[in-house]
């Protein structure tokens, strides 16, 4: 049996996705006063989720011409998301429209990270090399350092490989 290792890159947006599905069901069964922390939260996460996605795996895939309008697809679905983000901050007060919101923004993310599961990240790994993946996840984790240092303040018992 041929050993086969995930690339890293598509475990870290996996991670992210996951927690932005919890934040989306917290989000939904929580009471109105945890309300503008969860969605602060959820804000920052997927916000900086599709940056990462945008700016370090999305390039190297547009260069690729089999997997250019999978990347024109996901941008498009991206900014849809963005914009009902912004509504979903809107009616943050008025529980009703919120939960309405809520499940609008919910189903257009579920689709997008659906899609990047299930086809973007199989068909990404026909043409990019595991090591190229595994620079790009790099640059994602540096990037999300970068955003959110360790509280520690970098105390040196990281090992860090290379
Ligand atoms: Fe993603
Ligand atoms: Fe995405």
């Amino acid at each position: 049996m041929a050993q086969q290792k995930q690339p890293q890159l598509f475990e870290l947006l996996k991670k992210d996705h996951r927690e932005v599905d919890q934040l989306l069901s917290q989000l939904e069964g929580g009471s109105e006063d945890q309300r503008e922390e969860l969605f602060s939260t959820l804000q920052e996460e997927f916000t900086e989720h599709c940056q990462l996605e945008e700016k370090f795996f999305y390039p190297q895939m547009k260069k690729i011409n089999e997997l250019k309008d999978l990347v024109q697809d996901a941008l498009e679905e991206h900014s849809q998301a963005k914009e009902l983000l912004v509504q979903l901050e809107d009616v943050i007060d008025d529980d009703d429209e919120f939960q309405s919101a809520l499940s609008e923004f919910k189903e257009s993310v579920q689709h997008h990270v659906k899609e990047e599961e299930s086809k973007v990240f199989k068909r990404t790994s026909d043409f990019i090399s595991d090591d190229q993946l595994r620079d790009i996840a790099m640059k994602c984790m540096q990037e999300k350092e970068k955003l959110h240092p360790s509280p520690s303040g970098g105390g040196g018992s990281k090992k860090k490989s290379r």
